[in-house]
């Protein structure tokens, strides 16, 4: 069985006591747009992480995260979360035969990610306030209780994370010269830069990604500088204000040359629909910031031509069902004969 900690157990924290979990994570497809990379005229790519076994990225450093908790002897595992993160650790969990506690931010949590929860059999607290509360709550609950907290506080869980840069890498060759990736809590894109220049370090690479950060407008305070104290956006894994992971985020975009912008809800939207319609590619709407980012800057100031672009898709378009039926087009209901469908299909 292949996960991260089989495949990049070199580049890992592990020791002999550190259980060798898996759910057979990573590896995740790294899509060429055919459609939409030509008519930008670059080589746009998307790391599609929604085909992990979760549907997101988290699973890259949540099986890292419980590993490690697992090897310390913790008696259960914690985090707030806006939905992914909680379905990871619910999963992992269960794997590893630990009772696991997820808080999130009441009302604002995809169906798909609360009903992976709820089947993994965590326990499920809906903290009235947002996911900036439930996590200042986790932390405490760590704190006074001692179960261990896989948020992304956990360094276990970004050392994780750098997989997907390693995983990108070892298939183009090389970085690309411009990574897009959405941001919320700030963890993932550190994390990137961190795995690319890790990769750097021991020779694999020639070259580091200029980085772009993507934030929802109504949920930007790395673009804005400041904390948003009522996050809002319909891309609710992203709907953050007080990232915990800011400086190091500031730290990757600033090294990078690369900048942090932002996207509203109808850009993300769009991106989706473009997504799923133009390429067959069904993303949340977190993940789509990425794409609406790219497409901005396009609009802005151009894309040099021919341009090695990775777009990061952080999780499965299936994970939010709402927030893709609410902008299609309605289907056609008919009565069960020929007829019928003659006259629909001729219209
Ligand atoms: N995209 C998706 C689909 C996410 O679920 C998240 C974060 C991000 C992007 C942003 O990543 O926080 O590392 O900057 N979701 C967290 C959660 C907050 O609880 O699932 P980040």
């Amino acid at each position: 069985m292949r996960g991260i900690l089989h495949r990049y157990g070199d580049l890992l924290p592990l020791t002999e006591a550190t259980p060798r979990l898996s759910l057979c994570e990573g590896q995740t497809p790294l899509i060429p747009l055919t459609n939409l990379g030509s008519e930008l005229g670059v080589d746009l790519r998307v790391k599609f992480e929604g085909a992990n076994p979760t549907g997101s990225f988290k699973d890259r450093g949540m099986v890292l995260a419980v590993a490690k908790a697992i090897e310390s002897g913790a008696k259960a595992v914690v985090c707030a979360s806006t939905g992914n993160t909680s379905a990871a650790a619910a999963a992992y969990a269960a794997r590893a035969g630990l009772p696991c506690f997820v808080l999130l931010p009441a009302g604002k949590v995809a169906r798909g990610k609360l009903a992976q929860a709820l089947i993994y059999g965590a326990r499920v607290v809906s903290v009235r306030g947002n996911f900036d509360r439930a996590l200042d709550l986790a932390k405490q609950a760590s704190e006074e209780l001692g179960l261990a907290i896989v948020n992304s506080v956990n360094p276990y869980r970004l050392l994780g994370q750098q997989s997907a840069a390693w995983e990108i890498c070892d298939e183009l060759g090389d970085a690309p010269e411009r990574l897009v990736i959405p941001v919320g809590n700030a963890g993932n894109i550190s994390a990137y830069w961190a795995g690319f220049k890790k990769y750097g370090e021991l020779g694999q690479t020639t070259r580091l990604p200029e980085m772009i950060g993507v934030q929802a407008s109504g949920a930007a305070p790395l673009v804005e500088g400041r904390p948003f104290d009522e996050p809002e956006t319909v891309a609710t894994a992203i709907r953050i204000g007080r990232p915990v992971n800011a400086e190091k985020a500031r730290g990757a975009v600033g090294e990078s040359g690369g900048r942090f912008l932002s996207v509203t809800d109808e850009e993300i939207l769009a991106a989706q629909r473009l997504l799923a319609s133009r390429e067959g590619i069904f993303a949340e709407p977190a993940s789509c910031a990425s794409l609406a980012g790219l497409l901005k800057i396009h609009e802005g100031e151009g894309l040099p031509q021919g341009q090695i672009i990775t777009a990061v898709l952080t999780g499965n378009g299936l994970k939010d069902p709402d927030a893709a039926m609410g902008q299609s087009s309605t289907m056609v209901e008919i009565d069960d004969c020929w007829q019928s469908l003659r006259e629909v299909l001729s219209r």
